[in-house]
């Protein structure tokens, strides 16, 4: 899978981007706003393992954001299942010497695009953490609507935070 846009392209992950994965993953602010799933430190044993799972996955749905000829960031959806089964929620992060340049909004929009003509989706959605007005901004420009905030939805780093869900539906 490839997508050129204006300021990137999402395409499947490689196994030579693992350095330039490290390099931009290693970073405690990007880390702050994912799962804790996300490792920190991220070491280079973390970028093959995750290359390696989302290159085998079925059907592929982790992809990476190449920006300036290197993977810059990544931008994948979790298909849900059963009666949910129409939905998936998007996740995506950005080295941080490219934030502030409109990357990751025009991806989202690409990307939900790609969401509901490959998988026949619906409904496409994201939870951001409340300190975390740069993603919700990002979803607000590629279409999303803030549909509620799941009060103490989520704990990171010790704190209880406000997760606050962003939806766009077709
Ligand atoms: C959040 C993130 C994805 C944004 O990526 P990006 O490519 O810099 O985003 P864009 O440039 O497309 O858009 C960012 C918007 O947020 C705005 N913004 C940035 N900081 C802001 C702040 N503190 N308050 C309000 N708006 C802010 C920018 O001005 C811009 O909006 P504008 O175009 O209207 O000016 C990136 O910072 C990142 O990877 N952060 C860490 C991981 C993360 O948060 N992932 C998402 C988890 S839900």
């Amino acid at each position: 899978m490839e997508i050129a846009l204006t300021k990137s392209t999402i395409r499947d992950w490689r196994v030579g981007d693992a350095p330039s994965l490290v390099r931009h993953a290693n970073n405690r602010k990007i880390w702050i706003n994912l799962r804790d799933a996300f490792p920190h430190p991220y070491a280079t044993r973390d970028a093959e393992q995750w290359i390696n799972t989302a290159s085998s996955a079925s059907p592929v749905t982790d992809f990476a954001i190449e920006v300036e000829r290197a993977v810059g960031g990544a931008i994948g959806l979790r298909l849900r299942e059963d009666v949910f089964r129409h939905s998936a929620e998007i996740g995506y992060w950005l080295g941080e010497e490219y934030w502030g340049r409109g990357v990751v909004t025009e991806a989202v929009a690409a990307m939900t695009e790609y969401a509901f003509s490959t998988f026949g989706l619906l409904r496409v959605y994201a939870g951001v953490f409340a300190w975390n007005p740069a993603s919700m901004r990002c979803l607000e420009k590629a279409g999303y609507q803030l549909e509620g905030v799941m009060r103490k939805g989520a704990i990171k780093d010790g704190l209880t935070v406000d997760e606050y869900v962003y939806a766009i539906v077709r």
